[in-house]
């Protein structure tokens, strides 16, 4: 099911990367590109959200973050609300 990186960011990052929420709000806009695609290649991220986050919606993920990120040409700093 073809789903959009938006989307899927805010619902499934969203869970806990929300205000008041167990992590703090994440945005794009929060790294450059080149960050993103190694953060979750390098096991960067402490929290092991496998069981609700597969490979492939991971992947839809980063991209949506790459095309959104600080040194793109539309970063997205607000997705998720501060
Ligand atoms: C099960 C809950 C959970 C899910 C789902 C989750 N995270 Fe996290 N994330 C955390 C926690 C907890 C931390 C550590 C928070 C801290 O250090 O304050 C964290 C840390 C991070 C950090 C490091 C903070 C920073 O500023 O460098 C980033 C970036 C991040 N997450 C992005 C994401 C993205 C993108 C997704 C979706 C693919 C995601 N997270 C999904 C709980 C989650």
């Amino acid at each position: 099911m073809a789903e959009d990186g938006a989307t899927m960011f805010k619902q499934k990052c969203g869970t806990c990367h929300v205000k008041g929420g167990q992590a703090a709000p994440v945005n794009p806009a929060d790294k450059a590109a080149i960050v993103w695609n190694k953060f979750f290649q390098r096991g960067r991220h402490k929290v092991d959200f496998s069981q609700t986050i597969g490979m492939d919606d991971l992947q839809v993920i980063v991209q949506y973050l790459k095309d959104h990120a600080a040194d793109s040409d539309q970063p997205a700093v607000a997705v998720i609300p501060r």
